[in-house]
């Protein structure tokens, strides 16, 4: 038996082919267009492991889907490849709308035809399981109840509008021509192998690089944090027993302040790795102007998951960032590595404009 897994070279698709190594036998064919956020190094452990064969490529590419559908007919394909940064779908949304929606689009016309050629028991154990985002629901105010899986779409950057379209496309596909999908929708992740466009590893690598710490606005947005291992345990499970079809939210109840974030950040760093001249890492927080349209607060009810498939996560948020800031700093040749060219020209251009 074989899955396909798409962007499996990025932070979660990384951590999600690891781990299925991990825990089962089943290959595991991973096709990533290795854009500046896919990275082969966040597979370096499996070198020379005959269960996952990587393929570099595009969602997009309906010849090449086909041809690695019927070469090596999988049972499920798992669609994390995505453009997943907020801050670059305001700066460029069209690498989104290629990617998120019309990527989508050809992976699910190809997934149809290679699903409607299988024999009728290949056909009714098969599954597309498509990778979506909370964002998509837009933002609550501070004493709303948490998104359940009946919350109305209401995206508000370019990339939560991308993977809307996504997740409706996945929705129609099952719908009208029966492809047995499923959809679940995650809260922010954190962990090994996160690009440091993110809110935390870049909160750690300029913690340590002794740069500014720079808080979006007021620092008072609330995001709901999920340790990526616990998030590939519940696409897992999803995967194994979950009704096609149906749509799980997926997350840990753990709603902090973006400032939380940081201030706990840097008090493991305080105490992990001080500073040389004694001061706390936080005198680096620095305030900049806020990102156009922020969201003020996600918070995922994972009620659903919880009750139907028995899923919980393993983290808490406290034994979560610890292991990712311990992380951070025994792969600090990763991190040098991904700070290349390309990286440091999207911080100039992210940050440059935004100094108070
Ligand atoms: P990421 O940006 O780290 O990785 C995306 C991967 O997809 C990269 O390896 C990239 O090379 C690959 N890719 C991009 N375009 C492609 C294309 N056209 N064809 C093939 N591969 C392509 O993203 P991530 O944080 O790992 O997110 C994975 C998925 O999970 C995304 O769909 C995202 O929307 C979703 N998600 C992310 C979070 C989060 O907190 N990071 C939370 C919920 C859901
Ligand atoms: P991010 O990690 O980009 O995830 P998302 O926007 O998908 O939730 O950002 C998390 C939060 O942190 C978000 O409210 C924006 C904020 N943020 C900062 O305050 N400063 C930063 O430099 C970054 C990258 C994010």
């Amino acid at each position: 038996m074989t899955i396909l897994v798409t962007g499996g070279a990025g932070f979660i698709g990384a951590n999600f082919v690891l781990d299925w190594v991990a825990h089962s036998d089943e290959a595991v064919i991973n096709l990533d267009k290795l854009t500046y956020a896919g990275n082969l190094e966040n597979l370096a452990g499996l070198d020379g492991n005959a269960q996952h064969i990587f393929v570099r490529g595009d969602i997009a590419d309906g010849a090449l889907i086909e041809r690695l559908l019927a070469e090596h007919q999988p049972r499920a394909v798992l669609n994390f490849a995505a453009e997943s940064h907020v801050d670059r779908s305001i700066h460029g949304p069209e690498d989104f709308i290629q990617t998120n929606i019309v990527g989508t689009f050809r992976l699910l016309e190809s997934v149809r035809a290679y699903w409607k050629g299988l024999g009728s028991a290949a056909q009714q154990a098969f599954r597309f399981l498509h990778v979506s985002t909370d964002e998509v629901y837009g933002s609550l105010a501070k004493d709303d109840p948490a998104f359940t899986e009946e919350h109305q779409y209401e995206p508000n950057s370019p990339y939560s509008a991308s993977k809307a379209a996504s997740d409706h496309l996945v929705r129609a596909y099952h719908h009208t021509y029966g492809l047995p999908v499923l959809t679940t929708n995650c809260s922010n992740n954190y962990g090994p192998y996160h690009f440091p466009e993110k809110l935390i590893p870049l909160m750690i690598v300029n913690a340590l690089a002794g740069k500014a710490l720079p808080i979006y606005g007021d620092g008072q947005q609330v995001r709901d944090w999920l340790y990526v291992k616990d998030h590939c345990s519940a696409i897992r499970r999803v995967l194994e027993a979950g009704t096609v079809g149906e749509v799980y939210n997926v997350g840990g109840w753990n709603e902090k302040p973006n400032l939380e974030i940081v201030h706990t950040v840097c008090a493991l760093l305080d105490e992990l790795r001080p500073r040389a001249d004694g001061k706390a890492y936080q005198e680096q927080i620095t305030y900049v102007a806020d990102r156009p349209g922020h969201d003020r607060r996600y918070a995922i009810d994972a009620r659903k998951l919880e009750r139907d498939l028995g899923w919980k996560p393993a983290q808490t948020f406290e034994t979560g960032i610890r292991k990712t800031v311990q992380w951070y700093l025994e792969n600090q040749a990763w991190v040098s590595n991904i700070q290349s060219g390309a990286y440091l020209e999207w911080v100039e251009k992210n940050y440059a404009e935004r100094v108070q």
